[in-house]
C-alpha cells in the first residue's frame, strides 16, 4: 500500500529517483512539533464548526500527543518513502487512532500549513538566536569594564589614527550587535501573522474561525489574502538576510581579532581552547575559531542570495521550487548559532596583552591632537591642520618624534605654541578629550556600558 496522501488519480508508482529528490523528510521533521501543534489547533477549529466531533477532536488531539513523544524520544518510525513532516505526522495518526484521523484535513492543505509550521518554529529559534546575541553583548559589556583602563592604538585603513580605549573598540562590535537585535523587531512582526485558513489557495470553504484559530497558536494577526499567503516566504528572506547581516558583523570582528593576535601585532592572545595547531609546524597556534567564522560568517549570504534565486519569477502561489525554503532556514540558524557561540567563547577567554596594546602607540597618532591645541588657542582648524602637518614634516625631516621638538622648533612653524603644549604628548589626555556621546573618553565608554547594561535588563 502507497504512504501517498494524494494516491487516488495514480495508476502508477512515483519513479525512486523522483522520489528522493522529492522527500524533504530529513530536514522538515524538526518541525515537528510544530506541525502536531497546527494540526492540534485545527482539529478544534474544525470541532467548533461541526466538522469533527468533540469525540473525534478528543481522539486527534491526543493521538497527536502520542506523536509528540514517539518524536520526542526518537521512536518515531519514518516508512520508506514518506514525503514530509505532515504526510508522515497524518499517516502514523491514522495507524494509531483510524477513521477520525481521515477528517483531520478537510479544508486545510499543505500549502498554508508548511507556512504556518515554519512561522512557528522560527519564531521560537529567532528568539534563541536573539538571547544568544545578548549573552554575547553581556559577555563584552563585562570585558569591557573591567578592562576600560587598556588602551591601544585605533586604525583607520589598518593605518594607525588615534589612541582609544581597548574597551571603546570592543563595544563597537557590541553596538552592532544590538543592531541585530533591534532590527529583529520587524521579523517577528511578519512571523506573528497566521496563514493557516488559506488552504491549497482559495481560502476555507468551511467558515472556519481563523481569529480564534490564530489566539490558539498564539498569533497576533492573520493573513488577509489565501494566494499570497501560500507563496509568501518574505518572512524567510527577512531572516536569512538579517542572519546574513549577523554574519557580516561577526566577520568582521574576527578579522580584527586575527589581525590582533597575530606576533607582529600580540594584542590579543586567543585561548588554546578556541585555537588549533598545526600538523607540520610545532610552534603553530591558529585562530581557526575566528577563521571559521569568518568564512561561515559570508556562506550566510550565499544562503541569501540562494533563496532570493529560487523565489525570483515564481509563479503565483505554492510551487515546489519553495520546498528549499527549508534547508535555506535550518541550515543559516545552524550555522549562525554555531558561530554565535564560537564568537562569544572566543571574546570571553582572549587574552589582553596590555604592554603591546600601549607600547604600539606612536606620538605622531597625536598629530591631530597638536591642531585642536592650536584650534584652543583660537586658531581656525583649516589652519591649525597645516601647522601640525608642517610639526610632522619637521620631525620627520630632524628623524625625531614629534614630542621631541624643542619649542623654540616648534615656535618657529607657529608662534601660537607655548609651553603648555607638553600636556599634549600624553595618550591618556588625548583620550580623555572624547567626552561627549560616543567618544573614547573614560565618562562615554562608562555611558556606553550603562545603556547597553539597562538594555540587556529589560529582557
Ligand atoms: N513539503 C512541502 C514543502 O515543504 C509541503 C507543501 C507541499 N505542497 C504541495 N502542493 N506539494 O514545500
Amino acid at each position: 500500500e502507497s504512504h501517498k496522501l494524494w494516491g487516488g488519480r495514480f495508476t502508477r508508482t512515483t519513479d525512486p529517483k523522483l522520489e528522493k529528490l522529492n522527500c524533504s523528510l530529513n530536514l522538515d521533521r524538526r518541525m515537528y512539533a510544530e506541525d502536531i501543534e497546527g494540526s492540534q489547533a485545527y482539529a478544534r477549529g474544525l470541532s467548533k464548526i461541526g466538522l469533527l466531533t468533540e469525540m473525534e477532536n478528543d481522539q486527534i488531539c491526543s493521538g497527536l500527543d502520542e506523536i509528540k513523544i514517539e518524536w520526542d524520544h526518537n521512536e518515531f518510525i519514518v516508512k520508506s518513502g514518506e514525503e514530509d513532516i505532515h504526510t508522515t505526522n497524518e499517516r502514523r495518526l491514522k495507524e494509531l487512532i483510524g477513521e477520525p484521523a481521515t477528517k483531520l484535513h478537510v479544508g486545510r492543505s499543505r500549502n498554508d500549513q508548511v507556512v504556518t509550521d515554519m512561522k512557528l518554529w522560527l519564531k521560537t529559534n529567532l528568539a534563541a538566536l536573539e538571547v544568544t546575541i545578548k549573552d554575547f553583548i553581556q559577555i563584552i559589556v563585562n570585558r569591557s569594564l573591567k578592562e576600560i583602563d587598556i588602551i591601544m592604538p585605533g586604525y583607520t585603513h589598518l593605518q594607525r589614527a588615534q589612541p582609544v580605549r581597548w574597551s571603546h573598540y570592543l563595544l563597537s562590535h557590541a553596538w552592532n550587535l544590538k543592531n541585530d537585535c533591534d532590527r529583529l523587531e520587524n521579523n517577528f512582526k511578519l512571523l506573528d501573522i497566521m496563514p493557516l485558513g488559506s488552504g491549497a489557495l482559495a481560502g476555507n470553504p468551511f467558515n472556519i474561525d481563523r481569529e480564534s484559530l490564530a489566539k490558539d497558536l498564539n498569533f497576533s494577526d492573520i493573513t488577509q489574502n489565501s494566494m499570497q499567503a501560500v507563496s509568501d516566504r518574505d518572512f524567510i528572506a527577512n531572516f536569512l538576510f538579517w542572519a546574513s547581516m549577523v554574519g557580516i558583523h561577526l566577520s568582521r570582528l574576527a578579522e580584527d581579532l586575527i589581525i590582533f593576535s597575530s606576533k607582529e601585532f600580540e594584542f590579543i592572545s586567543i585561548d588554546e581552547s578556541y585555537s588549533t595547531g598545526s600538523s607540520l609546524m610545532p610552534q603553530k597556534r591558529n585562530p581557526d575559531s575566528l577563521e571559521l567564522i569568518r568564512g561561515i560568517g559570508g556562506s550566510l549570504f550565499g544562503q541569501c542570495c540562494s533563496f532570493m534565486m529560487v523565489l525570483k519569477s515564481l509563479p503565483s502561489t505554492y510551487n515546489k521550487d519553495l520546498q528549499s525554503d527549508k534547508e535555506s532556514m535550518f541550515n543559516t540558524f545552524d550555522k549562525l548559532m554555531s558561530i554565535l557561540e564560537v564568537s562569544a567563547g572566543t571574546v570571553k577567554t582572549l587574552k589582553v596583552n596590555q604592554e603591546k596594546c600601549k607600547s604600539a602607540l606612536s606620538y605622531e597618532m597625536l598629530a591631530t591632537d597638536v591642531a585642536y591645541y592650536l584650534v584652543r588657542k583660537g586658531v581656525p582648524f583649516r589652519f591649525a591642520h597645516n601647522i601640525a602637518g608642517q610639526v610632522v614634516a619637521e620631525a620627520e625631516k630632524k628623524n625625531v618624534d614629534i614630542c621631541a621638538l624643542t619649542l623654540e622648533e616648534l615656535k618657529a612653524i607657529s608662534s601660537h605654541f607655548e609651553v603648555d603644549i607638553g600636556k599634549v604628548w600624553n595618550y591618556e589626555n588625548s583620550i580623555e578629550q572624547y567626552q561627549s556621546v560616543g567618544g573614547t573618553a573614560k565618562k562615554s565608554v562608562l555611558n556606553q556600558i550603562n545603556k547597553l547594561k539597562k538594555w540587556l535588563n529589560e529582557r
